[in-house]
């Protein structure tokens, strides 16, 4: 038997070489294998993939080779298996029993796999963990997407045994998979965890409750939770306190409208808050005070009355903003966005006040191209490369005769908007020159006599 036919065939734990088939191709620059369960018998061109670093099985049908977790691998396999590179595992589309996922990760015990991933995956029926006691996995990545399994409610016992591992774990993601809350028990058994996904799913306000009860996730830095069920801002805030080392809280896609006022502080960790798509008409509660990022955007406001003096990047895209929020409140700002809001004139020396601002987009607007205003944003928009969606986002919306024009394209030279200012001292001039002209004439006049005098 072949090492790399062997690698496949200790993949799908232990199944002899002429059960396995499928076809194989590999990706050389990203050294990327994709192999496909068909029902033809083609392991040919699987020795390509022997130097693969990620691995990637999909679509098939695993249950006829549950027999074969139970078969015992020899040493020697083992060994080979520690030689190779892969370090990422793939599996998409298949059914599996989870007495052979059990033994695969028996398996990868003996790998380098640090990052496992299960897409669209229905696991059947239930096995017993017992032979994974105190096993610490290199796995440090683990994310499922759009996976059933049998109810995992009740299974506490059988999933301790993956506690030694789980412990070690630093990055989890399960989306798409109809989770409505997570135990407190095993929120506390993550204790590395730095990063948890569980966005889309049904996690609902109250529900969540005793997922993040005291000492679960005490290490956690990244939790994303958007497109859910969760309805108050004030909630989040209150049950989400205890984790002290967050530091991007993403809450994006949920139905936030209904919020209590809330005297909840929010963590001084916390830097990037994404409160985006969440119905919000206005904001009157504590956002964190050492906020970096914050993401606002398709949200109903109106106006954005906060004073954050850490503000790094504020997003205000698709909103009901008139105008331009102070700049004086977010001295430290690098990017803002408004684009998609009402917004008619961009006050230039406003916003040229944010001595650190890079990065400016305000196009789909309402912009007044009154000769003022409009020269006033093709000012701001000479700013090498500040605003990237100009000039082909920048309509004016009046007066009227501008309507549906670029704003680069209305005549807005210093002479013709300031025709005011312009014609005053034309006129003074030509009164003075006049007056100059008529005392010349006069002082050249005056002698003329004199000299008529003295021709007489
Ligand atoms: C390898 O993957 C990259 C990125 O996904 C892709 O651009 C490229 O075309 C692939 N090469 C082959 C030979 O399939
Ligand atoms: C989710 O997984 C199921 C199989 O379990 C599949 O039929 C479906 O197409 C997947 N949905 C998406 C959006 O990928
Ligand atoms: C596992 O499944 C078997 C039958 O499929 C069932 O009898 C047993 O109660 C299940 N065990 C657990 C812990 O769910
Ligand atoms: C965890 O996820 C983050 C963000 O996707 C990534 O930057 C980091 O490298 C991951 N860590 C591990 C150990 O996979
Ligand atoms: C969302 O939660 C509300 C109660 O808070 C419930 O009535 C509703 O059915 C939930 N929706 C979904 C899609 O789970
Ligand atoms: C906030 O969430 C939205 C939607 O979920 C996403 O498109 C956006 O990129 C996120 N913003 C940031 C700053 O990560
Ligand atoms: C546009 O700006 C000019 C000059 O500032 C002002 O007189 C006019 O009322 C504005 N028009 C609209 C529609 O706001």
């Amino acid at each position: 038997m072949h090492i790399p036919q062997l690698f496949v065939v200790i993949l799908l734990t232990g199944l002899k070489r002429s059960e396995v088939v499928g076809d194989c191709s590999f990706n050389k620059s990203q050294s990327h294998c994709t192999c496909s369960l068909l029902d033809q018998e083609n392991m040919g061109n699987l020795l390509q993939c022997f130097h693969a670093f990620v691995f990637e099985l999909r679509g098939g049908n695993l249950e006829k080779y549950a027999g074969f977790a139970s078969i015992t691998v020899e040493q020697s396999v083992l060994n080979i298996l520690q030689t190779l590179q892969v370090t990422k595992i793939v599996f998409g589309d298949l059914l599996v029993p989870e007495v052979l996922l059990a033994a695969v990760m028996k398996f990868i015990y003996y790998m380098r796999i640090t990052e496992l991933k299960f897409e669209s995956c229905t696991f059947l029926g239930n096995a017993s963990w017992f032979h994974m006691d105190r096993l610490i996995l290199p796995v440090s990545s683990l994310r499922f997407h759009n996976v059933t399994s049998a109810s995992l409610t009740d299974r506490d016992k059988d999933f301790a045994h993956l506690s030694g591992w789980l412990e070690t774990l630093q990055n989890l993601t399960v989306t798409q998979s109809q989770v409505t809350y997570i135990p407190c028990s095993i929120g506390k058994v993550f204790r590395t965890l730095r990063y948890l996904d569980v966005s889309e799913n049904h996690l609902q306000d109250q529900s969540m409750r005793p997922s993040f009860c005291q000492g679960a996730f005490p290490q956690l830095q990244v939790l994303k939770l958007h497109r859910n069920n969760l309805s108050s801002f004030h909630t989040m805030c209150e049950m989400l306190h205890q984790l002290e080392k967050l530091v991007h809280l993403d809450l994006s896609q949920n139905g936030l409208l209904a919020i209590p006022p809330s005297s909840c502080q929010w963590q001084p960790s916390l830097r990037i808050l994404n409160l985006s798509t969440t119905g919000l008409d206005h904001i009157t509660l504590p956002l964190p005070p050492n906020v970096e990022i914050l993401d606002v955007s398709s949200n109903n406001l109106h106006a954005l009355d906060l004073a954050l003096p850490f503000l790094k990047k504020l997003h205000l895209s698709n909103n009901r903003l008139h105008a331009v929020p102070s700049a004086k409140n977010f001295p430290a700002l690098e990017v803002l966005s408004l684009d998609g809001n009402l917004i008619s004139r961009l006050p230039r020396d406003e916003l040229q006040s944010l001595r650190h601002l890079q990065n400016l987009r305000a196009g789909q607007n309402l912009y007044n191209c009154s000769c003022l205003s409009a020269s006033e944003i093709q000012a701001l928009a000479s700013t090498e490369s500040l605003m990237p969606d100009w000039p082909q986002d920048y309509t004016c919306e009046s007066p009227s005769h501008y309507q549906g024009t670029l704003v680069k394209n209305v005549p807005a030279s210093v002479l013709q908007c300031n025709k005011a200012i312009v014609i005053i001292p034309v006129t003074v001039l030509f009164v003075l020159s006049c007056l100059a002209g008529i005392i010349c004439f006069a002082r050249r006049a005056r002698p003329r006599p004199l000299l008529g005098a003295a021709k007489l």
